[in-house]
């Protein structure tokens, strides 16, 4: 009997050029349906995978026409940035193939006043909250209230917008970063969200959807801060593991797809914009169950680099289930064991002045070629491979439990090398730490 037909080869573009991309394109040439595979910008990781094409992810309608010159069958958008600006809409209104929320959907994250001013609509469990326009009102409420706060730009600031302040002096320092020096810009600085600070375990909770039927991937935990024991500034992200078993009760679970992931989907379907794509949740388990910190509309970083070790089944199946709205019949196959990435930062990360240009090596070790590496923030100067970015590298490792996997990705971080490196030595030790303390 003859085999069946294979289907047609695709030729698949990736937006986007850090970590979380390099991983994306990792998974996708894995995939037999790939012929062919461009990333836009890419890094020198992604280089080594597929064509790196010198289009930044922020300018669409370059973008729009290098699909159609090249007939991509299918578009991976890796950033926010692009999503919030309706890369989704441009590329499907010349009939391109893209995976991804159209603008209206993306607005989750655009926005957090938007996003609280969503979670109100529907009922979903989120922090109390106030929004402020004025810093002089912003101001007042804080005297009025007194004690711990969380102050948030309202627009995207990859990751830094957000102040947990301890007190009124961090809080008023917050504000005046925000709306009087606009350290995140006019547009994220013109108001700010000040809401209760909700404690408990932070986990990042993924869903593919279709815009009506959404598949949960496995659990993982981000560790935020840049410094062990969950100390020092907010970054982008220092480290994550998956999956996270142990923190996610049954109870918790429940609450979560009843209160949370099906009045946002159902939320989104009525204000007419249902949600494709990937939609992070980031939740806090609290006392009082979960409750929504923030949505993205794109796959965390590092979390993504973690999660494609650990997925089994074909990223490009996913992806096309998604946009055919076919998820239904959609389940994820997952290696066994737990998967870990660790960023490896620049000093002085993640302020603006971290330290830049400094030659890597050790990228070839034994240790580091045990291990997965993607790249985040590197470029070639003069043929040699520098950082480039405040985070520079995903070091990541797949073990038969957190411990080895752990093992792995330190072994390899402590390998590579380059002036002013550094790490989170805890990555995954967040629940032992607190045992200990308690
Ligand atoms: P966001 O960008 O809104 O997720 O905030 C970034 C980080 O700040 C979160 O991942 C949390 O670690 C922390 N955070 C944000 N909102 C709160 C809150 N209401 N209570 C405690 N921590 C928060
Ligand atoms: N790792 C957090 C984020 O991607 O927003």
């Amino acid at each position: 009997m003859l085999p069946p037909p294979l289907e047609r080869a695709l030729k698949v573009l990736v937006i986007g050029g850090g970590g979380r991309e390099h991983a994306l394109a990792w998974k996708l040439i894995q995939s037999p349906r790939v012929e062919k595979l461009f990333i836009a910008p890419g890094n020198p990781g992604t280089a080594l995978l597929g064509e790196n094409v010198p289009i930044k992810a922020t300018d669409i309608e370059a973008l729009v026409r290098f699909a159609q010159e090249k007939a991509i069958d299918l578009t991976l958008v890796g950033p926010e940035v692009p999503l919030a600006a309706g890369i989704v809409d441009d590329f499907q209104r010349v009939g391109l193939r893209i995976w991804g929320p159209s603008k209206a959907a993306a607005q989750l994250e655009g926005s957090k006043v938007a996003m609280k001013e969503f979670l109100r609509r529907h009922n979903i469990p989120t922090a109390q909250f106030k929004v402020f326009a004025k810093a002089a009102d912003a101001h007042a409420y804080v005297e009025e209230i007194d004690g711990p706060l969380v102050v948030k730009a309202d627009g995207l600031a990859a990751g830094k917008g957000v102040t947990v302040a301890k007190n009124a002096v961090e809080a008023h320092e917050a504000i005046k970063s925000i709306m009087e020096r606009q350290d995140f810009g006019r547009e994220a600085g013109r108001q700010v969200v000040i809401e209760e600070v909700l404690w408990g375990e932070e986990i990042s909770v993924f869903a593919f959807c279709d815009g009506h039927n959404a598949v949960l991937l496995e659990y993982c935990q981000d560790h935020k801060q840049a410094l062990d024991g969950d100390q020092g500034a907010n970054t982008g992200g220092m480290g994550a593991f998956a999956p996270v078993r142990t923190l996610m009760r049954p109870r918790d679970e429940d609450e979560m797809v009843r209160r949370i992931l099906v009045p946002t989907m159902s939320g989104l379907v009525h204000e007419d914009r249902p949600y494709v794509g990937l939609l992070y949740m980031g939740l806090m388990l609290t006392d009082s169950g979960p409750k929504v910190l923030e949505y993205n509309v794109r796959f965390g970083d590092p979390e993504c680099q973690a999660l494609m070790l650990l997925l089994k089944t074909d990223l490009v199946d996913v992806c096309e289930a998604c946009i055919d709205g076919t998820l239904e019949k959609t389940t994820l196959d997952w290696h066994e064991g737990v998967s870990i990435c660790i960023t490896m930062a620049a000093k002085n990360y993640p302020a603006d002045n971290y330290l830049k240009d400094q030659p890597i090596t050790g990228l070839d070790s034994p240790e580091a070629l045990k291990a997965q590496v993607f790249h985040a923030g590197t470029s070639i100067a003069g043929g040699k491979l520098v950082s480039s970015g405040g985070r520079v590298l995903s070091v990541c490792a797949l073990g038969t439990d957190l411990d080895q996997a752990r093992a792995i990705a330190y072994a390899a971080c402590d390998a590579i090398a380059y002036t002013g490196k550094h790490y989170r030595r805890d990555i995954g030790r967040r629940q032992e730490a607190r045992k200990a303390r308690k």
